[in-house]
């Protein structure tokens, strides 16, 4: 995997974000390339992997109210690691792990094929210049990768902002044997994210997209 998805961006670490990642009490995993046993991490609850949550706070709303099911929210940039934590924190919650990483490298490192009951990925960042659409999160190997990970009957609930983008998710995962699916309506239970306030804001239609690990023979 070498192209990677995102810009790693330093941004300023805020005095909470760093107290909250150096008191993290368990809830920040490390990056590693060793299997993580998401049995023992969460104590048997259907695991559901977040990639770039941002600051996490549409993460820790979802898992607050969902906490029969274990959350790994995966993403490369610190400042929101440190909010996410400093989220979970305050709500004492118990079924949410963060790593700071690639999601796609910890998928392929770190879990083990069918370990997870779903996969979150919302407002990936859109690459709109054509020159730029290889960095997409969806493509069809990372598409496979995820399935490999995602056991059948398991969901991947995509949104976007960007309607290019949701066009090329239904195309990938159209093309996936893997995958079927399509465009929902906005779930309800799905929080506004940091991201999509913007995209509101700036009047751009957003698109859930919600697709389902098939069986393939
Ligand atoms: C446009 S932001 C959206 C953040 C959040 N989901 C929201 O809606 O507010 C995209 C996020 O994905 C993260 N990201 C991009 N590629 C990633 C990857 N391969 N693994 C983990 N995080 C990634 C970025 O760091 C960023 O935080």
């Amino acid at each position: 995997m070498t192209i990677r998805t995102y810009i790693p961006r330093r941004g300023r670490v805020s005095k909470r974000q760093a107290a909250a990642i150096g008191d993290a009490d368990g809830l920040l995993l490390p990056a590693s390339e060793e299997l993580l046993d998401l049995v023992e991490v969460f104590g048997g609850l259907p695991v559901v992997l977040e990639i770039g949550f941002g600051t996490g706070s549409a993460t820790v709303t979802m898992a607050a109210t969902a906490p029969d099911l274990g959350i790994l929210a995966v993403d490369v940039h610190t400042p929101g690691i440190g909010d996410l934590l400093y989220r979970a924190r305050e709500k004492h919650l118990k079924n949410i792990r963060a790593i700071a990483g690639d999601g796609l490298v910890v998928a392929d490192q770190m879990l083990l094929e069918s370990a997870l009951a779903g996969i979150r990925t919302f407002f990936p960042d859109p690459w709109p210049k054509a020159r730029h659409h290889k960095r997409r999160l969806v493509t069809p190997a990372n598409a496979a990768l995820l399935a490999s990970r995602t056991t059948v009957g398991g969901f991947w609930h995509l949104a976007t902002d960007w309607q290019p983008y949701a066009e090329q998710v239904q195309e990938v995962l159209d093309a996936s044997r893997q995958w079927t699916g399509g465009v929902i309506p906005r779930p309800t239970d799905r929080p506004v994210t940091k991201y999509e306030t913007t995209a509101i804001h700036q009047r751009r239609k957003v698109t859930d997209l919600w697709f389902r690990r098939t069986e393939v023979c």
